[in-house]
């Protein structure tokens, strides 16, 4: 059995985390900024990665203080290495270095994405490859054939902003707050789904890319109109992108071969109606159907440290080496043409 370190600081959270090869997390801890960035309305990279710089190695401490285990004990030091916001990217990358060498122990750099992309596996040991893996976070949206570790083939992507985006964007225009995603669910909870018209971007088209610029805007006309309140608005916000996702899916997985599990993950999976869609989703397709627990969809160093684990378990396992390099941008699937229309946002 072996035993991972796992540092995360690409965007607003601060984590670490000892996970073992058997699916124990040992220790976690992970310092929210959200107090930090919400005066602006959104991550604000400056203060992201000084945060981390302050937190990050009290937190180390404290995870290896929980476990009751030392740095010797551990058998790979595994941390975030892109993409992500370079600034707290850096922090976490070079604390591991440190750590890795002082400890002579393998450094194993983590693509933040594939770190979403293994989590389920790390709550659900009888998720085996290959999975169509839906990835919804507030930087990426993406449909992946997952064929195994270290082999992504991305089927789908957004060509504006991410779903967790749209839902942040949606919170800002409705004043609820950062982060927006949680307090769109909520607040949708008590509104009608029907009840505002909103586009569903993209709806029957014949590839299976994504579009919630056009959402986004239509949300804010929405609320400018002020013929209709906020929890209609949210609601029907949150079914219209429930509605574009699932079309999208469908859409993708008539054109790839089929693969026993459908499986969500990132911050946006944390959100009940987009996992009962896909569940739903799954039974039609007569697939299975996997989603980790909240915790584990939202940014985590578990979900790192797990992702090591995975790479630490190939049978041509070769640790990083010690000048690899932080990467803002990192594609899980080098090979994925880029999409036409990409990076035109409403
Ligand atoms: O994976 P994540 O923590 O960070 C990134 O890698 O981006 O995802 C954060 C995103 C944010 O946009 C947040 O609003 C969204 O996930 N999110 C949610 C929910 N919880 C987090 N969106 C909808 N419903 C939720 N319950
Ligand atoms: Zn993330």
């Amino acid at each position: 059995m072996a035993l991972v370190l796992g540092i995360e600081s690409s965007c607003d959270e601060t984590a670490a985390a000892l996970v073992t090869s058997d699916r124990q997390i040992l220790a976690q801890r992970i310092a929210s900024q959200d107090a930090a960035h919400a005066p602006y309305g959104g991550v604000v990279p400056e203060i992201a990665a000084r945060a981390h710089a302050e937190r990050l190695a009290p937190l180390i401490a404290g995870v290896l203080d929980d476990a009751g285990v030392t740095l010797a004990g551990c058998d790979a030091v595994a941390a975030t290495a892109g993409p992500g916001l370079i600034g707290g990217v850096i922090v976490g990358l070079v604390s591991a270095k440190a750590l890795a060498m002082a400890s002579d122990k393998p450094l194993i750099a983590i693509n933040h994405l594939e770190g979403h992309a293994l989590s389920p596996r790390l709550a659900a040991p009888a998720l085996g490859f290959p999975y169509i893996l839906l990835l919804v976070s507030g930087g990426h949206c993406q449909i992946l054939r997952v064929e195994g570790v270290g082999r992504y083939r991305r089927l789908a992507t957004t060509i504006d902003d991410a779903l967790g985006e749209a839902f942040d964007k949606t919170a800002k225009i409705l004043g609820l707050g950062f982060p927006g995603g949680p307090a769109v669910e909520r607040l949708a909870a008590e509104g009608d789904p029907v009840a505002v018209p909103l586009p569903r971007p993209l709806l029957g088209s014949a590839e299976p890319h994504f579009s919630f610029a056009g959402l986004k805007s239509a949300v804010l006309r929405a609320q400018q109109s002020c013929t209709h309140n906020a929890a209609d608005i949210a609601a029907s916000f949150q079914q219209a992108a429930i509605d574009c996702v699932t079309d999208r899916l469908r859409v993708a997985l008539a054109r790839t071969a089929p693969a026993p599990t459908l499986v969500v993950a990132g911050g946006v999976a944390a959100n009940a109606r987009v996992r009962k869609a896909l569940q739903a989703l799954s039974v039609e397709h007569d697939m299975g159907f996997s989603a980790p627990p909240p915790a584990l969809c939202t940014d985590n160093a578990a979900m790192i440290a797990w992702a090591g684990c995975e790479r630490l378990a190939l049978p041509d396992f070769r640790p990083d080496p010690l000048d690899t390099a932080a990467r803002p941008r990192w594609p899980l699937d080098p090979e994925a043409e880029p999409v036409r229309g990409a990076g035109v946002k409403a």
